[in-house]
């Protein structure tokens, strides 16, 4: 027993008391997080358990990025295999290996021919880690394609993105943020961004200039409040894109990968984007994986050996875990689990909305939904949510995200609806 015990606690599962949780991350923890005051000790398909075995339903699956429920056995079993048959480290980025190449082929294959206007040339996968260092190399494509297609002067190149916009959090994709909280203090920023309202096609096209290169949007707004544009606004960004000779990227970290009801959310209004940014789910939600997609052609007049390089990008075990995250997303239909399910959950939602005093709107696409409060309190409903077994939370402050595991069932949707009832109605 002891002897377990001490193999428990070098591999960072203690088994402690959650007081003991608590204390260990206050003290040693920088306090970037405004945690609940939940430690989940086990997480399986849509539920995560507590050290007495409470179970909690999670509508949250880390925004996202469970959406094949946790530990999904096949994705979990890849992953399993690559470690005991030893393919899963990181070896070094001069050699090649197996699950890259196999995962980046899938990965271009799954996509729609990005920048089509630029030839049928297949696509062309980098990948990273973090979501947001995909961002980054979205970022840097828009700014390459300015100088050296557009010939605009290097340092001059401007990306348009739009207000209420959460892209991540490095030094570069804070400059654009929306938020005050994001960037206080954290300056100087980087220049280079023009923001505008979301949703209005007008302000897009007022913002360009000689010096525009791109557009950056995330085709729904997790961050920023579970936010749908206006239907046809992707389509007009893609005309203006089109006429100005503008890279359109969709971030679609969030939003992809059947969240809203169909594999990229940029169908909706039947666009294809010039890049594609992906993460979260991507990786079944196991293992920090994103990649930026774009036109073959693209990729290679912007990247050359030594422009970029990430030393766990890429890495097998990430690779291993994507690809067999994309059988699962095939396999099980998760796009067509999130339409099917997000129009029952949302019907079931908006009933309760029509009899509670607090909610001012429902809005969502598939397994993307958020409830606005009236009051802007979106918190004070998810920590009684809490009490009641249903991990939520909110989305600037004044909505409830609702954005379970794509594969929850009809009696766990029961149970979520029983519960938001009794917060809102009762
Ligand atoms: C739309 C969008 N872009 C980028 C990011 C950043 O991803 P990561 O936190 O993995 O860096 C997020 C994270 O929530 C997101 O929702």
């Amino acid at each position: 027993m002891k002897a377990n015990r001490n193999a428990l606690l070098t591999s960072g599962f203690c088994g402690a008391g959650d007081e003991k949780i608590f204390q260990l991350e206050n003290t040693f923890g920088a306090h970037h997080y405004d945690r609940i005051d939940l430690v989940v000790r086990h997480a399986k398909g849509c539920w995560l358990t507590d050290k007495k075995g409470d179970r909690y339903l999670d509508g949250l699956a880390a925004y996202s990025a469970a959406n094949p429920g946790h530990h999904h056995p096949v994705i979990t079993r890849a992953v399993v295999d690559a470690l005991t048959q030893n393919y899963g480290s990181v070896v070094s980025n001069v050699v090649f290996t197996d699950p890259l190449g196999v995962f980046l082929s899938k990965m271009a294959d799954f996509t729609p021919q990005m920048a089509p206007r630029f030839g049928e040339h297949g696509n062309k996968v980098l990948p990273k880690n973090g979501g947001v260092e995909s961002v980054e190399t979205a970022i840097k494509t828009m700014r390459y394609f300015g100088y050296k297609h557009k010939g605009i002067i290097d340092g001059q190149q401007e990306i348009i993105v739009f207000d209420g916009n959460f892209h991540g959090r490095t030094i570069s994709v804070i400059s654009f943020s929306a938020s005050q909280k994001y960037k206080q203090g954290f300056g100087p920023l980087t220049p280079g961004y023009v923001s505008v309202a979301f949703g209005d096609l007008q302000a897009v096209e007022r913002a360009v200039n000689k010096n525009t290169c791109g557009i950056l949007v995330e085709p729904m707004q997790g961050e920023g409040g579970m936010k749908l544009p206006p239907p046809g606004f992707l389509k007009g960004l893609r005309d203006i894109a089109d006429r100005h000779d503008l890279f359109l990227a969709c971030d679609e970290i969030q939003v992809g990968m059947g969240r809203t009801g169909k594999k990229f959310c940029f169908e909706h209004d039947m666009i294809v984007p010039d890049g594609v940014i992906l993460g979260k789910a991507l990786s079944g939600g196991l293992l920090p994986l994103s990649v930026f997609i774009t036109n073959a052609k693209i990729m290679d007049m912007v990247f050359s050996k030594g422009s970029d390089g990430s030393t766990f990008g890429g890495y097998p075990l990430a690779c291993v875990a994507g690809t067999a995250s994309l059988a699962v997303f095939k396999d099980e239909n998760l796009a067509g689990q999130s339409r099917k399910k997000g129009e029952i959950l949302k019907e079931k939602i908006e009933k309760i909305a029509a009899r509670s005093p607090h909610v001012k709107e429902v809005r969502g696409k598939g397994l993307f939904i958020g409830i606005e409060v009236k009051q802007g309190n979106a918190m004070e409903f998810c920590r009684k949510l809490l009490k009641l077994g249903v991990v939520v939370n909110d989305s600037h402050g004044r909505t409830i995200r609702i954005s379970p595991p794509l594969v929850i069932n009809e009696a766990e949707i029961d149970f979520l609806v029983r519960q938001l009832e009794k917060v809102l109605v009762e």
